[in-house]
């Protein structure tokens, strides 16, 4: 069986963590895709990972270029290109700047790989899957957004780091779009299955949404230049797996939503299932009045944003 193809397209943090992730868990072949001003950079990086395989015993073949010929035939192609944030800075305010760039790397993209599942990783990300889609003119289950695993999987550790458990044993929820809207959903965050209402008293939850929502601001704080790359990537190599391996995982995901939790015509954060086709299904969940008025605010957040597209 011929290994699966994965182009990755942004050799800077988040682009070059993922690929070293995806060639690790051996999940296919990886190319890495920069601008051409970065000439040698991307194969540079593609080579020191190469040149990690014997060590860590994984077969997979990691390639960097500055053109888009060798991206050809890809089952997958994340998009991590663009500008990261600054202190101080929202992800929103890098919306046309990252929308021209998603746009031209959507168009070359395609021509190589019409087939593939595009999954967005850009920010504003759920404006920058809107891009993908149109520009891409595929259908929507072959445009996903990586932001609620990241999302969830921050709201993971701070559970865990509260209750002193276990992070093995803590699942997370958060919907909504990737900003500061979004909403984390504590009755449908778990610990062994039990929610975390029944452990936590109100104030150490709204103090972990809170963390939560912040999450991407915190590590852009600290880092003061650039944003957060270690979890984005592996949050994002969860869903490769999830799709290449049609394990069908249930992930927080940005969809395409038309009429969905009351919404359309936008991507926002919303339970998916994802399987070899890319979304299989949307998990309607069955949401408290305040839980959906926070999830339609986010969503109008989102439209909003969408709307101010050039
Ligand atoms: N085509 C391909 N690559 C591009 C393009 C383009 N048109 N424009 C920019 N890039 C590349 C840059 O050359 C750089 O190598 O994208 C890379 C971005 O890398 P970093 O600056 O290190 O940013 P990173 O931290 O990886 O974040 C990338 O992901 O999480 C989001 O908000 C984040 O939008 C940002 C993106």
């Amino acid at each position: 069986m011929a290994r699966k193809k994965i182009t990755v397209v942004g050799a800077g943090f988040v682009g070059a963590t993922l690929a070293q992730r995806l060639a690790e868990m051996e999940l296919g072949d990886v190319v890495i895709v920069d601008i051409p001003a970065t000439e040698g950079m991307p194969a540079g990086k593609a080579l020191d990972i190469m040149e990690s395989a014997p060590i860590y015993g994984y077969d997979a073949r990691v390639s960097g270029t500055t053109s888009y010929e060798s991206t050809a035939g890809s089952d997958i192609v994340v998009i991590t290109a663009g500008i990261p944030r600054k202190p101080g800075m929202s992800r929103d305010d890098l919306l046309n700047t990252n929308a021209g760039i998603v746009k031209s790397v959507t168009e070359n993209v395609v021509k190589f790989s019409p087939n593939c599942i595009l999954i967005i990783v850009s920010n504003p990300l759920d404006a920058m899957c809107l891009v993908a889609l149109k520009t891409s003119k595929f259908p929507k289950h072959r445009v996903l957004g990586m932001a609620g695993v990241l999302d969830s999987a921050r709201m993971r550790t701070f559970i865990a780091e509260a209750l002193n458990v276990s992070v093995e044993n803590v699942h997370a929820m958060v919907l909504g779009g990737h900003g500061d809207t979004m909403v984390p959903m504590p009755r449908f965050s778990t610990v062994s299955g039990i929610p975390i209402t029944e452990l936590l008293p109100k104030d150490k939850i709204e103090a972990i949404n809170q963390r939560t929502r912040d999450g991407g601001a915190e590590i852009v704080k600290l880092l003061k230049t650039g944003s957060a790359y270690y979890a984005p990537s592996a949050s994002t190599a969860e869903m490769v797996e999830s799709i290449l391996k049609d394990k069908n995982k249930i992930l927080p995901c940005a969809v395409y939503l038309e009429g969905e939790y009351g919404v359309d015509g936008v991507f926002v954060g919303v339970p998916a299932k994802l399987g070899s086709k890319g979304l299989v299904d949307v998990i309607q969940l069955n949401l408290s009045v305040d839980e959906r008025a926070q999830l339609l605010k986010s969503a109008s957040a989102v439209k909003e944003l969408s709307a101010a597209l050039k």
